[in-house]
């Protein structure tokens, strides 16, 4: 079956389209073809997320899958949430980092999750799959691989920050990856 991707992020379709079942064949955006701007005005991540899936089975009736991620930490009501991209005004890794860091109060729990919601769209139907990882912010930087809040996030079980890890072995316990397992999951008993 064919699944259009409402992302135009190429490592993301590169990675999705790497781990999934060879009966599947994944399709962007471009194919459709639709160059719109996909919506992402949602107060949650999966919000967010469906808000994407919708907007192309809405106006183009094609099965999709879309996927909304990001750091959602305790002392901080869940922020920065759908907000992580441009947190602090910019999509500047290490400004965003700054201001979550100095937003934290003193002596507040550094608790946090990553998550990701893939949203995928059959025949009008939604079905959504999460996938979290938790941890502890950090108060200063650790390592320089990955993206984003890496470096300041420290899973729990690990000594290593992500930014420290390699890709494989930030891969095995991600957020992303772990949503992108039970997507995988549905895909192998549902459709094929
Ligand atoms: P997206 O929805 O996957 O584009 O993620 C939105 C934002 O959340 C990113 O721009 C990052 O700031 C943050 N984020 C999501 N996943 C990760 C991750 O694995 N590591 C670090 N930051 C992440």
């Amino acid at each position: 079956m064919k699944i259009y991707l409402a992302t135009r992020n190429a490592h993301k379709i590169a990675e999705i389209t790497a781990a999934l079942p060879d009966q599947v064949q994944f399709l962007s955006l471009d194919d459709i073809p639709c160059t719109d701007e996909l919506p992402e005005t949602g107060d949650t991540i999966p919000a967010n997320s469906l808000q994407k899936a919708q907007y192309i089975w809405d106006n183009y009736r094609v099965a999709c899958l879309s996927d909304d991620s990001g750091l959602e930490i305790e002392a901080l009501g869940g922020k920065p949430g759908v907000h992580s991209a441009h947190y602090a005004g910019t999509r500047d890794f290490d400004k965003n980092m700054a201001a979550v860091l100095q937003e934290i109060p003193e002596g507040a729990s550094r608790r946090a999750i990553f998550k990701t919601v893939m949203t995928l769209i059959i025949a009008g139907e939604v079905h959504q799959f999460e996938g979290t990882v938790a941890g502890e912010i950090l108060p200063a930087k650790r390592g320089t691989q990955g993206f984003g809040y890496d470096p300041i996030f420290l899973p729990d079980g690990h000594e290593k920050t992500f930014a420290e890890m390699t890709t494989t072995e930030k891969n095995a316990i991600s957020h992303r990856n772990r949503a992108l397992q039970k997507l995988i999951a549905f895909l192998r008993t549902n459709t094929i």
